[in-house]
């Protein structure tokens, strides 16, 4: 994995109440204490984000957003801009994840501004692309992914991306319990790295992370990090246990 510092990411989708975010983010901070060497970083939903950031801001722990707009601010009903996430603590931001593609109408275009927003404000982008069921048994597949990371990519110079993140997220292993193979991920993020390096060159397509992610857990993280391409994982379902988030933490080998 050359030189890329692992990162584990928590996506904690729409659970838990602020008082639940607050008790999970406390035992969070006493279990992982002392971790070095690894990022981690935790996206619960918007309304727990300012009273999380205050228990993990000592911790080890970074804050990250689920989904944010790409307008400064405005008239527009029950957004969150760039800026909001920024005073509310966060330092990354998940970008075109496929519940939002498959349920918000996010697509290629939106992920794309979505990016650009998050990249102006200082904000560490997490672009999530994936292909579904379908899709992966038609042999769409590498067609699918070579779209989504390009047209979310697009206009995007190298300087740009130098911290951005990549995850790749089958649909068809989100919330299934069917993880890809670790031969089948590793395949994918070698692709992803080597359309990057034909974009943007090898500098980028050697420094940045693409995390695996789709019914990650303590039982096979350690065997898809082993893989050359793969430098993390986003996790949803195991993410919201702390004790089994702080375990898949502790099981990442640096
Ligand atoms: P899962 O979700 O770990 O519950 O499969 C992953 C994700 O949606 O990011």
């Amino acid at each position: 994995m050359e030189n890329r510092t692992p990162l584990i990411a928590g996506n904690w989708k729409m659970f838990k109440t602020i008082s639940e975010a607050v008790e999970t983010s406390e035992q969070l901070v006493k279990l992982l204490a002392g971790t070095s060497g690894k990022d981690v970083m935790i996206a619960p939903p918007f309304t727990a984000l300012s009273s999380v950031s205050d228990i993990i801001r000592e911790s080890c722990i970074s804050l990250g957003a689920q989904n944010l707009f790409w307008e400064k601010d405005g008239a527009y009903t029950g957004e969150i801009s760039p800026a909001m996430l920024v005073s509310a603590g966060c330092k990354y931001v998940i970008i075109g994840h496929s519940e939002r593609r498959q349920y918000f109408g996010d697509n290629d275009d939106t992920v794309n501004k979505k990016i650009r927003a998050a990249l102006g404000f200082g904000l560490i982008p997490i672009l999530c692309v994936g292909e579904s069921e379908k899709e992966r048994e038609s042999d769409y597949t590498f067609s699918v992914l070579d779209k989504q990371l390009k047209k979310g990519l697009e206009g995007f110079s190298l300087d740009d991306l130098e911290t951005t993140v990549i995850a790749y997220e089958p649909v068809w292993a989100i919330g299934t319990g069917k993880t890809a193979t670790k031969e089948q991920a590793q395949e994918v993020h070698l692709f992803l790295r080597s359309l990057i390096e034909k974009e943007f060159g090898d500098r980028l397509s050697s420094s940045i992370r693409i995390l695996y992610g789709g019914s990650v857990n303590p039982g096979n993280i350690s065997e898809l990090m082993a893989m050359p391409d793969i430098d993390g994982a986003l996790v949803g379902g195991a993410s919201l246990n702390p004790d089994t988030f702080s375990k898949i933490v502790n099981l990442v080998n640096i």
